[in-house]
């Protein structure tokens, strides 16, 4: 996602935390928002001693695989990966042997994580860089698949992320439980399923334009990824700070 979709996902978030949770981030981040600390393993990956960072924002697997393939597949990848960074950084946030700034860079960088693992194009072939090299025109402009998915569509209506987050902010409970039930290589795979449907769907396509109909169609899918992503985060937090203590 770009700033718009992860500061989203970050306001968003705060409306489902604990109140632990909610005091422990805060006691993290400072006078830093959620929503601001988001966007921060964009900037770090621009840090020469980070720069090793940059292939923890997506996955890249073959089209066409089962569930149970892609899981071994993603399981036994030899690059780091969004997956391997989001469980490693969940991980780092429960030791309680570490300096506040090593759990406070833990915590921006899953932030950022779970946005991008629900990002379908960041579950994505290698070939194209999901869907970087797959050259679109919106809005009168060049563009492609991966950039469209990521801010295009979701930019569109010119709203800022409060007022998105505002107005993706009706979620039922019942989602909301149902949601939280499901781990990590569940949210993986449900955006590699979304990605192999983008992919197959510009393939067939006749002209590489693309119109209004494209947004009506897909921007339910991009509200949908962005609850998913915040519901997770929130129930990812809520079960790391729990404990009263966990962070003194
Ligand atoms: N961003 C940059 N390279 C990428 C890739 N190969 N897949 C998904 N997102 C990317
Ligand atoms: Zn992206
Ligand atoms: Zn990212």
């Amino acid at each position: 996602w770009g700033y718009t979709g992860h500061r989203t996902i970050g306001q968003l978030t705060e409306n489902y935390l604990s109140p632990n949770a909610k005091a422990s981030v805060k006691e993290l981040l400072g006078d830093t928002s959620i929503a601001e600390a988001c966007t921060w393993a964009d900037e770090a990956r621009k840090y020469p001693e980070l720069k090793e960072t940059a292939n923890w924002h997506f996955l890249n697997v073959p089209l066409g695989l089962s569930f149970k393939e892609f899981k071994n597949m993603v399981d036994t990848l030899k690059q780091a990966n969004v997956y391997s960074a989001l469980l490693k950084a969940e991980e780092t946030l429960k030791q309680k042997s570490i300096t506040k700034k090593q759990k406070t860079e833990a915590l921006k960088f899953l932030l950022h994580f779970v946005g991008d693992i629900h990002q379908p194009m960041h579950v994505s072939r290698a070939e194209d860089k999901g869907g970087n090299t797959i050259q679109l025109n919106y809005e009168g402009k060049g563009t492609n698949l991966h950039s469209l998915i990521d801010t295009k569509l979701l930019e569109h209506g010119g709203l800022k992320f409060d007022s998105l987050a505002l107005k993706f902010s009706k979620i039922s409970k019942r989602k909301v439980r149902r949601w939280q039930r499901d781990e990590p290589i569940i949210w993986a795979w449900e955006s590699y399923k979304i990605s192999s449907e983008l992919y197959a769907e510009v393939d067939e396509m006749k002209t590489r334009n693309i119109g209004d109909e494209y947004y009506q169609k897909h921007i339910s899918m991009i509200e949908l990824r962005i609850q998913q992503a915040s519901i997770r985060l929130a129930g990812v937090l809520n079960e790391i700070f729990k404990d009263v203590n966990s962070n003194e």
